[in-house]
This record gives C-alpha cells, structure tokens and sequence, in this order.
C-alpha cells in the first residue's frame, strides 16, 4: 500500500508517549519518524525534512525551546508544535517568539493532535497556494555567503569566485552600480587564505586627486603642508591582506602609475620618504566605467589594466537576471527580519510580478531599499503591490484606470487622486474614502457617496438626467428624484 501522507516527527525523549502519539498518527495514515532528543532530531532534519514537528518541551540535553530555535534554523519550513507538560504563559510566548506554529498541553487528547497536525497541513497548502509556487523561505545556509543568484550569470560569478579566491590572483569586477562589486570583492577576500589579515577598501572616485597618493602610501612627518605627524598609507595597514580599490576607472592617470608601480614592484614609497617599503597585498579593483574603451582613449594606462584585468568577473545587471527576483527577495526578507527590521516575509503574487517587469537601473540596491521601503509599510507579513515603491508599480504596466473627471462641486475628501493611476491605487482611494467618512460622519455613510457620485456624474454630464442614468447604473426616475431632493438642500 502506497502512502501519500505527509511525515511527522515526534521528539519526545518518553518512550511511551512517543508510541502513543504514533499509534494515533499512523492509525490516521501519517508516517512517523521518532526522535529521543533534540540533538537526534537535528540529526534527522539534516537528510529529512518532514512538514509537521511535535516538539516535546521538557526534555533531557537539550531543551524543546532550545531545539526548536535550532529546528528553525536547520529546517525553517518546518511547522513546529511544542509540547508542553506544565504549560506557562513564559513558555508559550518563547515557543511563538521562536517560531513555533502552535504549542498544546499535555496530557491531550488524540483528537485535539490530529486537529492541530491538520492545522499546520492545511496552512502549508495555504502557503503554497499564497505563494503559487513561490517559496518563502530558503534554508539560511543557501545565503551564508550573502552572494544570492540562481541564473546562469551568477552561477557562474560564484564558480569562478570558488576558482580563484584561494589563489593570489588580481581580480577585476565589472557591473553597473548596484550589481554587488564589493560584495564579491569581500567574499573573495573571506575565501582566500589572507581571510585573517584585514581587507582594505578604498573608493578612488571618493578622495581628492592631491590626497589619494598620501591615502594609498602614506606620508612622513612634513612631507607637505599639514603632515604633522607620520602616516600609514592604506597599502601598509593592508599588509597581508586584500586591498579593494573600488572605482578604479576614476583613477588619475599619475596615480594610476604609482600604483602600477607598487604592483609591478611589490614595494612602495611613502610621500616624502627616501626608502621602499616592501608589501605584500592582493588586489582587487572593480568599475562601471569602460575601461577597454578609456583605454583606447588613453584615459587609463594600458598596461595596468592587464596587470588589473587577469580575471574577470563580470556582474550581470538584474533586469537581465530577473528569475534571481524571488531569491533576492526573501533573502532580503530574511535579513531584514533577522535584523528585526520588518515583520514583512513575502510578497504577494502582484507585488512580485510587478518587481519582475520593472527594469532596476539601480540593480540589487535599489531592489534592497525599495524592499526595506515596503516592508516597513507593509501591514502584516505580506508586502502587497499597493507597498511597493510608485516608480516600481508605474512602469507594472497593469491596466489603467481612465482619469476621474475634476469634481465641479467642492470636494468632501480632498486631496482625492486624479488622473491615470494603476489599478490598485484604486482600492486605496475607497480605502482612504471609507476611512475618512468613518472619522467624521455619524450619519449613512453610502448616503453621503452615493450624493457625492450623483453630484459629479450630474456636473459631467451638465445637469442631463438620462446621460447622468446611464452613467451611474440607476434608473432615470430614481436619478430625477435625487437629484431634485440635491436641488432643493
Ligand atoms: N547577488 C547578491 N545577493 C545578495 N545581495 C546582493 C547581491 N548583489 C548585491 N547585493 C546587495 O546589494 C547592495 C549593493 O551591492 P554592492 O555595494 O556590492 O554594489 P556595487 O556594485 O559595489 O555598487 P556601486 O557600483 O554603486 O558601488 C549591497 O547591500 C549588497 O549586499
Ligand atoms: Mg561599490
């Protein structure tokens, strides 16, 4: 006989209520895994992962609160019931604080564990459909690299890192603002055996031409006006480590040869000194510029690009990486909340599709703040379209709603929104109507809209009853009617 039930998993470190809870489980068709402890469980989810969890809370080693925040780590989708013998307030807060879906008390009754498991079933399949096959949470060890991207452009970004991070190999990455150049130039770092020795990062287009020798080599005391004291340059506090010099292509041409020269000859001179210094850096640059092309121009030295460019690591602009939307998504979601940020952990269907049309000059930063942005608006833990940023739901290309004429008579709510606006903002009008008419009127609300619509329609239409009728759905008498008694206030 096949079974097509979903798995439970019983932690309990008693025997016998173990084997009760399996007699009733089974009994309904349920497979059960059993766990002793919260340490064996782990040890299951790692090659397992069944879709409901009974947690006891009281246990020997580790306790049920503590499993199950290691539970939501190891295996977040999971729908965890807590067990608990001596129920407090405490406890059950800790357990939903910790993510746990529901939490019973023992002694309890079969039916009550079957209607819960049912529960935490059907908000799965509830989940499931929400998301139409959108999944809103990912393992978090899938982001420990803080690098997301499942297309084949960043696949192949996070293989080529893998190759050659160990090595002491120069690194030039390219993208458009916002494509994740210093996340890269970071992760390389972290992978490389000079993880322990610091990483350095310098923005080129940020510090003053007649500054940035100085910055990058250091100076001896009264080398120039103002050197009071000696300094350490950024290539010596690197010693050992990994230096990023971001914006590379905003570089001036005579810096660009002392640091041609600090590569080629692995030693530097500090402003005003007289000897070398010897240094031992691994570089790695990264542009938006052109830099093929500003050489051609002869903005920037040929011979240092082939010294930078040995690798390429090429970032891919996200409108042409779209299918990394979602992961980015709840990535960020997940972050956010970790940081406890915004409750907000996924997004309506809509929302998603409109961030899948919009275009992102900004690349993955501007998909990040405008998911802070709507997160932060959002009201419960999904982001709907109407939280997204304007400019995002503008360009969502969804139908338009023909403009609302200028009201001729005085307006009860002011401002109302006027002129072509996307559906949803549509809601939000009736929604700010409603609210608005249930703060300062006692009387029939409908009453005061409907002599509102009526008004306009008849304003329209200049005061044509059947063209008014036609326009509003009513009959031309009842519209006569209204619109006599409107006369007459
Ligand atoms: N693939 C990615 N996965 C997760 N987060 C990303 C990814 N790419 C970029 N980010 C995030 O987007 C933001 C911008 O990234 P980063 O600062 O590395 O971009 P940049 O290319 O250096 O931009 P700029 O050219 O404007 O300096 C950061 O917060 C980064 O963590
Ligand atoms: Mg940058």
């Amino acid at each position: 006989m096949t079974n097509n039930l979903p798995s439970i998993l019983v932690i309990d470190d008693d025997r016998d209520l173990r084997y009760s809870l399996r007699r009733v489980l089974s009994a309904h068709g349920y497979p059960v895994i059993e766990a002793g402890s919260g340490e064996e469980a782990l040890e299951i989810v790692k090659k397992q992962k069944p879709p409901v969890v009974l947690l006891d809370n009281r246990m020997e080693g580790m306790s049920g609160i503590e499993t199950l925040q290691h539970l939501r780590g190891a295996h977040p989708d999971g729908m965890i019931i807590l067990m608990t013998a001596f129920g407090t307030t405490q406890t059950a807060i800790e357990a939903m604080k910790y993510g746990a879906f529901d939490y019973v008390m023992k002694p309890f009754d079969p039916p009550k564990i079957l209607s819960l498991v049912e529960k935490a079933l059907q908000s799965i399949r509830d989940q499931d459909a929400a998301g139409r096959g959108y999944k809103p949470l990912l393992n978090s060890a899938d982001y420990q690299e803080g690098i997301v991207g499942n297309s084949e452009a960043m696949q192949t970004v996070i293989k080529t890192i893998g190759r050659v991070a160990a090595s002491d190999v120069t690194v030039l990455i390219t993208g458009e603002s916002g494509t994740g150049k210093e996340l890269v130039a970071r992760c390389l770092h972290q992978h490389s055996l000079r993880a322990k020795a610091p990483f350095v990062a310098v923005n080129c287009a940020a510090i003053p031409e007649n500054l940035i020798e100085s910055e990058l080599f250091g100076h001896e005391k009264g080398a120039f006006t103002g050197a009071n004291a000696q300094k350490l340059g950024r290539f010596e506090l690197c010693d050992g480590g990994t230096i990023f010099l971001d914006e590379i292509g905003d570089m001036a041409l005579a810096t660009q040869t002392k640091i041609l020269r600090a590569i080629q000859e692995g030693e530097i001179q500090r402003v005003g000194g007289t000897g070398t210094i010897k240094v031992n850096v691994r570089l790695v640059t990264a542009t938006n510029k052109n830099l093929e092309q500003m050489v051609a121009q002869k903005t920037f030295r040929e011979d240092l690009y082939y010294r930078l460019n040995v690798v390429r690591l090429r970032l891919p602009p996200l409108r042409e990486r779209k299918e990394d939307i979602p992961l980015l998504v709840d990535f960020m979601f997940q972050r956010l909340g970790a940081r406890r940020k915004v409750k907000a952990n996924r997004l309506a269907p809509e929302a998603l599709e409109a961030l899948v049309r919009y275009d992102w000059p900004g690349n993955v930063r501007e998909l990040e703040n405008a998911i802070h942005r709507a997160g932060v608006v959002a009201r419960g833990d999904t982001v709907l379209l109407k939280d997204l940023p304007p400019e995002i739901t503008d360009s969502s290309g969804l139908p338009v709603v023909p403009p609302v004429r200028p009201a001729a008579t005085p307006s009860l709510v002011s401002p109302l929104p006027t002129g072509g606006k996307v559906a949803t903002e549509q809601t939000d009008i009736f929604d700010m109507l409603y609210k608005q008419l249930r703060a300062t009127s006692d009387e029939n609300i409908l009453a005061i809209v409907e002599e509102q619509i009526i008004r306009r329609a008849l304003a329209e239409t200049h005061h044509n009853h059947l063209k008014s009728s036609k326009i509003l759905g009513m009959n031309r008498a009842t519209l006569k009617k209204r619109a006599d008694s409107l006369d007459a206030r």
